[in-house]
């Protein structure tokens, strides 16, 4: 998006919204009184670094060489050219997306400006201000088709194979990607997980030794036994046709599922392998792009550790995902109860965006605080506010040390943090793209996982950090560093801080683009501010708010406890809400349509 129409966004924005302006008059106010005032010489501004954390670290390294082989690492420069115009692909009617009025999104202009949210921004983000009905947003998935008031053409989707639309399209696009990269085979009839025992391709493998292909795969976590309600159906449709087929193949959709308890012996053989999936439950429509897994797989591969669930070690079937799949530079982990209610192949490439655009430095001091609108103005202020807590330096500049970990990432450009004009990292892809703020996990208390860690001779004093939930994109290189110290040291921290802690002890980029997050009572400055703790101006560390503690998250529309998406979605689609249940303020009546801004939704809770 221009810088023009930002500022145009902030300005419409702001003439509708009194609370903006009168933040504005503070903010001018504020800015006066501080210019007037503040001498030039401002001791605020001198860059002594106390570099308290990473002092603390060094006493925990032994003493002693170390003879381990180090790794390659990666160059600081790290930037890739973008890639040519995407190719319109065709969608399940047979009509090219992007040109086919009943397949594509219809997105509005109202004339009102978006609801201001709770946390994140959507001029950071760079979202245009566009709404829509739930018709026009899952109508070409087929939204409404049982109804006679259907106006596109009924899709049998049973005969609709999504594997093969999404080669489709990467072979449209073909020319616009490195020869390194390729489609993918139909998963339903060709599977490349296998025990570590019987395994064809290498136990271990190294970032240098994979060129990019600029293709990311979107992971849909899935199991046996889900229910595939309608709501499901148009929601996975959604994600492949706006994610792969309009990107013109960058993104892949793959439906990852765990086989849950079943008795059979999935890798035992082809036939074994055939059976699993005829108990799996994936609908016909998807089948070619699923893939099978179970705990025996991940028990088979680390044995050393203790736990395979998904509450503890999320990523291990990612790990092996990327071990098995690597021919995508990137992985998305999205489950079932995630939704989009605006275009999500836009939103997926304005949060990979922005993540490539932000500067590695305070990057994690930025990430360990929510950016609140109302609390502090816009992004750009809250950045400042950052950066000037931490004197234009950072905590963490380089590999975060622990002396099991042998870092892959770069070195910095610069000795010092403070010579850096937030210029590392611009325009480099992220190896970690996380959706929430991030918490020191040595001072989460209260976090019931904050013990749950091995592998590492500091123990509970190893440096962590977790952002929950784990809806996360990590990289093939830092998925394959996961999986090699997984695997040969046992190394293990819980789900929520494992991508997040790796890529900081390795060096590797590290961004949380603060999308927008909205709080079921409009304007509620009480929780706000209890959810903010005085911002970063209040922090003694620069690394979060000093007490970790805050409300419940019940009203939130991105929170792993909320119930408020659900409240959304519902009303959004015209369904009576319980009694005693407010239609959710976000929501816009027009015409007697009900609108939705573009957000995430997370969790959905599952109902018919
Ligand atoms: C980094 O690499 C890119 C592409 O190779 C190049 O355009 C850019 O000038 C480089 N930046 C620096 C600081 O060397
Ligand atoms: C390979 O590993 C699997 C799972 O750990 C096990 O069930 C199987 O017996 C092993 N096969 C061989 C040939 O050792
Ligand atoms: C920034 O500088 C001030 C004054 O020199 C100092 O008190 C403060 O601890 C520094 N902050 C950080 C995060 O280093």
């Amino acid at each position: 998006m221009s810088r023009l129409s930002v500022a145009w966004n902030r300005l419409r924005r702001m003439l509708h919204n009194r609370q903006a302006l009168f933040f504005l008059f503070i903010v001018c106010a504020v800015w006066i009184l501080t210019v007037q005032w503040r001498s030039p010489t401002s001791s605020r501004w001198s860059s002594t670094l106390s570099n308290s954390l990473t002092e603390s670290l060094n006493n925990i390294i032994p003493p002693g060489p170390d003879t381990r082989v180090p790794p390659r690492r990666m160059s600081s420069n790290n930037t890739l050219p973008p890639l040519e115009k995407r190719v319109f692909c065709y969608g399940p009617r047979g009509h090219l997306l992007g040109q086919s009025p009943e397949d594509d999104l219809k997105e509005i202009e109202l004339e009102m400006p978006y609801p201001m949210p709770f946390a994140g921004s959507y001029e950071a983000m760079g979202i245009d201000l566009t709404f829509m009905t739930a018709d026009s947003r899952y109508g070409p998935y087929g939204y409404g088709e049982d109804k006679d008031t259907y106006t596109r053409t009924r899709v049998d989707w049973d005969t609709v194979d999504w594997g093969r639309l999404q080669n489709a399209c990467f072979d449209r696009n073909r020319h616009r990607f490195p020869d390194t990269a390729v489609g993918l085979e139909n998963t339903q009839t060709s599977y490349r997980f296998a025990y570590k025992n019987q395994t064809r391709g290498p136990e271990i493998r190294h970032w240098h030794e994979h060129r990019p292909t600029r293709r990311t795969a979107i992971v849909l976590r899935v199991w046996r036994g889900y229910e595939y309600m309608p709501e499901d159906m148009f929601n996975i449709r959604s994600l492949i046709a706006e994610t792969a087929l309009k990107s013109g193949g960058e993104y892949h959709v793959i439906l990852l599922v765990d086989m849950k308890d079943y008795e059979g012996n999935i890798f035992g053989s082809e036939e074994e392998y055939q059976q699993g999936f005829k108990n799996a439950g994936v609908p016909p429509e998807f089948r070619s792009i699923a893939i099978l897994w179970d705990s025996r797989l991940l028990q088979s591969w680390y044995s050393g550790i203790e736990e395979h669930r998904t509450m503890w070690q999320v990523y291990q079937p990612m790990q092996l995902l990327a071990l098995h799949y690597p021919e995508f530079d990137h992985f998305w982990q999205l489950e079932l109860d995630v939704r989009f209610t605006g275009d999500a192949g836009k939103y997926l490439d304005r949060l990979t965006s922005v993540a490539r655009n932000e500067p590695r430095k305070q990057a994690l001091e930025r990430a360990t605080f929510w950016h609140m609108q109302q609390m502090i103005g816009e992004y750009e202020d809250f950045f400042d506010e950052v950066n000037k807590l931490h004197n234009n330096s950072a905590k963490i500049w380089g590999p975060l040390r622990v002396p099991e970990i042998l870092p892959i990432g770069p070195e910095p450009p610069t000795k010092f943090a403070q010579d850096d004009k937030f210029k590392w990292g611009v325009g480099e892809e992220a190896d970690v793209i996380v959706t929430s703020y991030c918490t020191n996990v040595l001072n989460a208390h209260e976090w019931v996982f904050q013990g749950w860690l091995g592998g590492f001779r500091a123990g509970l004093k190893t440096p962590r950090f977790f952002c929950p939930p784990a809806i996360t994109r990590t990289s093939r290189a830092l998925l394959f560093v996961q999986h090699e110290a997984q695997m040969t040291q046992n190394i293990r921290v819980p789900s929520e801080a494992t991508p997040t802690s790796f890529a900081l002890w390795h060096g590797l980029k590290f961004s949380f683009p603060q999308h927008p997050i909205f709080w079921e009572s409009r304007d509620d400055f009480d929780t706000m501010e209890k959810w903010w703790k005085g911002g970063p101006a209040k922090s003694s560390t620069g690394i979060g708010p000093d007490n970790v503690n805050h409300p419940r998250g019940y009203g939130l529309t991105f929170w792993w406890e909320s119930d408020f998406p659900r409240k959304i979605y519902d009303a959004w689609q015209g369904r009576r809400l319980d009694d005693g249940v407010p239609f959710p303020w976000l929501l816009t009546r027009h015409e007697e349509k009900i609108y939705a801004p573009s957000m995430i939704l997370h969790p959905m809770k599952h109902a018919r």
